[in-house]
């Protein structure tokens, strides 16, 4: 099928990729100039595992295009997707300008010589956004146009994505037209994953819900590791115990620093506010958001305990993305923490496998602080250690390296990524998060 993506982000470009990759013809259209050129030189704007090779492939093969014209998209796409980005306001709604402008876009280039048209929001939306989308379209449209207008979130996670769109747990599609929905069908065949269709509002609320469940399950389980920590448990086993109840499961039960990215700490708020807006408050929700803020701060706690003060100290600082495999730095608790560290006198020095050259770009940080490449070069003369990603290289350091290079052996393990028992062994002095048990060993 021939498709286009309006906004080649995070999510348009690897959805259009992937799209290719099964076998349609995938334009791509993004109104930022430079990009579409970087695109077209080969190169990849983000850092995807996978991505680079998929999209020189599909290029190659002629399957994907890349343009600024958006008139060109609506002519060539019979699904037309918007994958732009939906920003938090100051008060946690969202916005929805750049979806309001690219649905107006769109209808100005539509014909009725075109014939029927499939507009798909793709970016992470309030219910009833589907609604406004085809009022503009109809609104801004020539007469005589034929459209429908569908929902169908995305599940991907950064480092992952590839794998999450090639082979997704589900494809949610929600329209209220049914030659839509079956357009969306046939796009769909190549994949081997269950189809759920919905209303298009249901649709909508299933991303929003989807993800303010798992960040629950994430400040679940840190509330309980400091439940932990006071009765000297032990949060790994109590998390394996709850996970293997199948109706739980044991997946973002990882106790740490809490969520951050571009997504959860967005798309909890936004649906804090528009459970408010329909007059059905989330309070649940407020407190999932005041665990994950928290639990920082507890953990920097943590380390003042130990080194009284942050003046004059050198930290070595293992992670500055938002999560392993990703270069994204956004609301990343790693560099929050480093900006209190910094703010409070400590001299920095950080490394990332992926992310120094984002955190140099977008961290905005005002004081000291330093980058390596090399994870062990970061620990020379260091006070301590805090480990704030988890990047797996972290998991599987080697602890007697560690314990020789720092100045004093401290480790603050805000992943519960090292072993107490090994570190131990090692001569370091460990804390982490909820593993009192382990630690009184
Ligand atoms: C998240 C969802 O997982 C995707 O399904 C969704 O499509 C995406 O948001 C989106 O809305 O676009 P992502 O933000 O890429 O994906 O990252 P996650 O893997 O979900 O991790 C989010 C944060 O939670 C990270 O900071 C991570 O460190 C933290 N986390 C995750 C934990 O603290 N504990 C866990 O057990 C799992």
């Amino acid at each position: 099928m021939n498709i286009t993506i309006i906004g080649t982000g995070y999510v348009g470009l690897t959805s259009g990729t992937c799209f290719a990759e099964v076998g349609h013809h995938v334009t791509c259209v993004d109104n930022n100039q430079e990009k579409i050129e970087t695109l077209l030189r080969g190169e990849i704007p983000i850092y995807e595992p996978g991505l680079a090779d998929l999209v020189k492939a599909n290029v190659d093969s002629g399957r994907l295009k890349f343009t600024t014209s958006t008139e060109d998209g609506v002519k060539s796409g019979d699904i037309i997707f918007i994958a732009v980005p939906t920003p938090p306001q100051p008060d946690g709604s969202v916005d929805l300008s750049f979806i309001e402008k690219v649905a107006r876009e769109i209808a100005e280039c539509l014909t009725p010589e075109l014939g029927y048209r499939v507009i798909v929001d793709k970016s992470t939306v309030p219910v009833k956004t589907g609604d406004k989308v085809k009022q503009t379209v109809r609104r801004y449209a020539p007469d005589g146009v034929e459209f429908g207008v569908v929902s169908n979130p995305e599940f991907l996670r950064e480092g992952c994505a590839v794998e999450d769109l090639l082979h997704p747990d589900r494809i949610v599609i929600g329209s209220n037209d049914e030659k839509a929905l079956a357009l969306m069908q046939k796009l769909y065949e190549p994949f081997v994953a269950p189809v759920l269709v919905t209303d298009i509002n249901s649709a909508e609320l299933i991303k929003h819900a989807a993800n303010s469940f798992l960040a629950l399950k994430i400040s679940y389980i840190n509330a309980v590791a400091n439940i932990c920590e006071a009765s000297h448990a032990d949060v790994e086993k109590v998390a394996e115990g709850i996970g293997m109840d199948k109706r739980i499961g044991r997946a973002f039960l990882n106790a740490g620093l809490g969520y951050g990215g571009s997504c959860f700490p967005k798309d909890i708020k936004a649906f804090i506010a528009i459970s408010e807006s329909l007059g059905q408050p989330f309070d649940l929700l407020k407190e999932v958001e005041r665990i994950n803020a928290d639990q920082m701060n507890r953990f920097l706690d943590k380390i003042r305990e130990k080194l009284w003060v942050f003046r004059d100290k050198k930290i070595a600082l293992w992670g500055l993305a938002f999560k392993q495999n990703t270069d994204d730095v956004r609301e990343s608790v790693a560099i929050r923490m480093a900006k209190v560290m910094l703010k409070e006198g400590a001299r920095v020095i950080a490394n990332d496998p992926q992310a120094i050259a984002t955190a140099k770009k977008f961290g905005e940080f005002e004081g000291e602080i330093d980058y390596t490449p090399d994870m062990y070069a970061a620990l020379d003369d260091a006070d301590a250690l805090v480990i704030a990603t988890e990047w797996p290289q972290y998991a599987n350091a080697d602890l007697t390296e560690i314990a020789r290079r720092l100045r004093t052996p401290l480790v603050f393990d805000g992943r519960n990524l090292l072993d107490p028992a090994d570190t131990k062994a090692a001569g370091l002095e460990y804390e982490c998060i909820g593993r009192a048990a382990v630690d009184a060993s």
